[in-house]
């Protein structure tokens, strides 16, 4: 047995070390994540926050589980895709705890990492995945040793999209939570709402999607005097429709019956409605792992890893480097889906 898989999660805003037991089970990570006090997230200063901070989270996931560095068998680590300075500070801790503790180091693409703490939380067999996070918004199948992606944005991701919308409005990062409360509280007091004067454009172009001319156009509906509640759940409405139409598509295309939810957008709770309307009409079933788990995450890293380790895959020092534009799809799926 290879012991305890640590995982280090340092893709963008969170810094975050997650433990995956000798069984295989995985633990809630321990997190910290920048918050500017204004404007979107520094590449620089979301680095230097993980740099400074790495030590007590770490020192906090080891004496949570009681788990002492010689218990670490498997060290994976984010290795793309993701922001550079960042990247590069989780990439430096793992190679530096590997070679203190000469265990093998194990770079992992952190979209597919989504995708695999899903199926595990889950028991998803072979969904098509909704991964809705800040930085993507795709939809993916399993299709001949690959995560395939059939859908995606042609700009910005669906969270960055509402994290920014929320910015205009003074409303800090990150914003995606702040609106869903914003438009389930002004619901309650519009329980039969109506898309008159409230209409944005549809994000879907083919399989796939666009949202920033959605952004402005939301705030011309806030310029010409409509409440930010009201703008703020048609926003949702809008966004997340789109993203489940092509979702049902690719399911409809692939024949696949099951719907897996993954990324910080995730944990939006109107969204998940949608997505379970969606298949009990196709006679498929919907599942959303818990909210710390849709979220950037050092456990579903630390889960992959240990796939992959098991699957015969190690990095060497050479093979390290971060990759900022990994890809969903370069990495070869070599388990059993
Ligand atoms: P990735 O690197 O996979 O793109 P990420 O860096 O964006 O991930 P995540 O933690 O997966 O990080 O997602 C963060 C995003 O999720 C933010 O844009 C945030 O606003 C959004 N989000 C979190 N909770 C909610 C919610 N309840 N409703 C809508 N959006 C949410
Ligand atoms: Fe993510």
């Amino acid at each position: 047995m290879a012991g305890w898989t640590l995982g280090i999660e340092s893709t963008a805003h969170t810094l975050s070390f997650g433990l995956v037991d000798p069984l295989g089970n995985p633990h809630p990570a321990c997190s910290d994540t920048v918050r500017p006090d204004e404007g979107g997230i520094h590449p620089r200063e979301a680095a230097d926050h993980h740099k400074d901070i790495a030590n007590s989270l770490l020192t906090n996931v080891l004496e949570k589980y009681d788990v002492h560095p010689g218990d670490i068998g498997i060290v994976a680590y984010s290795q793309g895709p993701g922001l550079g300075p960042c990247l590069r500070v989780g990439a430096a801790i793992a190679r530096g705890i590997s070679s203190r503790l000469n265990t093998p180091l194990i770079g992992v693409n952190h979209c597919v990492a989504h995708i695999e703490i899903g199926r595990q939380q889950c028991g998803c067999d072979d969904p098509v995945l909704l991964y809705v996070s800040g930085g993507n918004t795709q939809v993916i199948a399993h299709l001949d040793g690959r995560y395939r992606v059939l859908g995606e944005t042609l700009d910005i991701g669906i969270g960055n999209m509402l994290d920014k919308f929320a910015r205009t409005q003074g409303i800090p990062f990150p914003g995606g939570p702040v609106i869903e409360k914003l438009a389930s509280e002004w619901l309650e007091n519009n329980p039969n709402p109506s898309l008159d004067g409230l209409e944005l454009p549809f994000a879907v172009r083919g399989m796939d999607l666009a949202f920033s001319g959605v952004m402005t156009a939301a705030q011309r509906l806030l310029d010409n005097g409509a409440p930010l509640g009201a703008v703020c759940w048609s926003l949702q409405e809008h966004a997340f429709s789109a993203c489940v139409e092509i979702a049902e598509r690719a399911m409809s295309h692939t024949g696949k019956t099951e719907l897996l939810l993954g990324g910080g957008v995730a944990c939006n709770s109107r969204l998940r409605q949608m997505c379970e309307l969606m298949t009990e009409e196709r006679d498929s079933t919907s599942h959303a792992p818990p909210r710390m788990y849709c979220i950037d995450n050092g456990t579903m890293i630390a889960l992959l890893g240990k796939i992959e380790y098991q699957n015969g895959r190690v990095t060497s020092y050479e093979q390290s480097a971060v990759d900022q534009y990994l890809r969903t799809d370069q990495t070869p799926v070599t388990w059993a889906v």
